[in-house]
């Protein structure tokens, strides 16, 4: 069985590579489909974001996934990759509500298909990619929000050369 796992991932996030990794043991095929969306500001480029999820990917060893870029609708996406089932993570109630109106546009648009909800893990619900990039920006340790190789591209953006001026 395959599934889509879409998203913005500007960076990924250790609760996203924790929601992969159970993916991975679940479904044959887990397609990661990055939005491409010029209208948003983002940290990472597009290619910038694929190469860091695909470096994560092989160090974790998830043999089952891929990674995509998408544009425009997500049904659309679904139907050319010949899948019916979305993967969202729900951190808390509120990400319960508005992936919920989502899944049900979705289902409206592409009838039969089905998004699938996994809670985080606890310990990573309070991390987000917004909340990494900002804590970044201020010289924050987000070591223990990110896979190293995220962690030293973040450093690099803010021109830390690679880490927080030798703090971290
Ligand atoms: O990581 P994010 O930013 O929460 O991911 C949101 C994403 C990319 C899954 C969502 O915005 C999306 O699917 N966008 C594509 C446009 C679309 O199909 N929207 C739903 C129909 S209203």
């Amino acid at each position: 069985m395959k599934v889509i796992y879409p998203g913005s991932f500007d960076p990924i996030t250790i609760g996203h590579l924790d929601i992969i990794k159970r993916l991975n043991d679940m479904f044959d095929e887990v397609i990661i489909a990055i939005l491409i969306n010029e209208a948003k500001h983002s940290l990472f480029s597009i290619k910038e974001r694929k190469q860091l999820i695909e470096k994560d990917i092989e160090e974790y060893k998830l043999e089952n996934v891929k990674v995509k870029t998408f544009e425009g609708l997500l049904v659309d996406f679904a139907k050319k990759e010949n899948s019916k089932i979305i993967v969202r993570g729900i951190r808390a109630i509120a990400d319960y509500e508005y992936e919920m109106n989502i899944a049900q546009f979705n289902t409206n648009l592409y009838p039969g298909l089905e998004t699938i909800f996994l809670l985080s893990d606890p310990k990573f619900s309070f991390i987000s990619s917004s909340g990494v990039r900002e804590l970044a920006s201020f010289g924050g340790d987000v070591s223990k929000f990110v896979s190293k190789n995220v962690k030293k591209a973040i450093y690099e953006k803010n021109n830390l050369g690679g880490k927080n001026n030798g703090k971290y």
